[in-house]
């Protein structure tokens, strides 16, 4: 019978070291069994009988291409669709009037952990009911995640029905089709994808983008990084926000205890 290899508390500590420097999430202790489930398959494909043997493995391999697989394996990347719906109110409520009372001008909001997709989709839809087509017309969206895979499934934009389920009906027949074949499954119209630029972009590395934006959401990322993580990564985006910019961060997620220049506006919602 082939058993599944123990991981040990070294073995723990090394996974920890490598993805903290990899993305800056914070894997404490207490997440042994959480690392093992991620990674036991893996293990199992690659034939590694070890945690050690397998993360040397990770280290050595010179395409970093096991390294990738090893960050998607271990990156969590729950989302839906209009997920904390008070972000999109408050940009009807406030930030839309604003920039239509405003002589025209280019839009630039960031989804910058974007995950599947759902989140800058739900943007590119909440801004095409909402805004005017001439600011419509010069909005653009940039959708950004660590992970390739996951990358690659939200520019492929195509869900299951049980996902397109979380958008209404006039939602669903608006913004999506139904993919050729028998899956059932439903994909995003191109018209809806054209004001998105996804691109694969570490958080905690060089970005390549100057901005300014006008809304950056980081939503329910920040949450897996420390403090001090989280506090570079704010002034980051405080650096790339226009004069009177919105950062919007996961409600479950908090900048106190953190050193910044934002106002705070309401939850979740900080403005330059
Ligand atoms: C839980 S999902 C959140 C998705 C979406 N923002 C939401 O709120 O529904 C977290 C995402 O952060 C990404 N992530 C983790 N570390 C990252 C980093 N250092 N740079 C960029 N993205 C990162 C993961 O790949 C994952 O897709």
């Amino acid at each position: 019978m082939n058993r599944k290899p123990e991981l040990a508390r070294a073995e723990f500590e090394r996974i920890a070291v490598m993805i903290k420097s990899q993305t800056g999430m914070d894997y404490k202790p207490g997440k042994e069994t959480l690392v093992r489930q991620r990674l036991a398959n893996r293990l199992q494909a690659l034939q590694k009988t070890s945690y050690g043997e397998y993360l040397d493995f990770v280290e050595s391999e010179s395409s970093k291409k096991e390294m990738t697989r090893f960050i998607d394996l271990l990156t969590t990347n729950k989302t839906s669709f209009f997920r904390e719906n008070a972000h999109f109110e408050f940009l009807t409520e406030h930030w839309i009037p604003q920039v239509e009372s405003e002589s025209p001008r280019k839009l630039r909001l960031w989804s910058s952990a974007c995950s599947s997709g759902q989140e800058p989709y739900s943007i590119a839809m909440h801004l095409s009911d909402k805004l005017s087509s001439k600011m419509l017309h010069r909005t653009r969206i940039l959708a950004t995640d660590l992970s390739t895979d996951i990358l690659a499934k939200a520019q492929r934009g195509v869900y299951s029905a049980d996902v397109a389920e979380e958008l209404s009906e006039v939602q669903r027949s608006q913004y999506l089709e139904k993919s050729r074949g028998s899956s059932g499954n439903y994909r995003v119209k191109n018209t809806l994808r054209s004001h998105i630029h996804f691109a694969q972009l570490n958080l905690m590395e060089r970005w390549p983008m100057r901005g300014p934006f006008d809304v950056i959401f980081c939503r329910n990322v920040m949450i897996y990084f420390d403090k001090p993580t989280q506090e570079r990564l704010v002034n980051r985006f405080y650096d790339l926000l226009d004069e009177g910019g919105y950062l919007f961060i996961g409600h479950a997620e908090s900048l106190s205890g953190t050193k910044h220049k934002y106002n705070y506006i309401k939850p979740a919602v900080w403005q330059k």
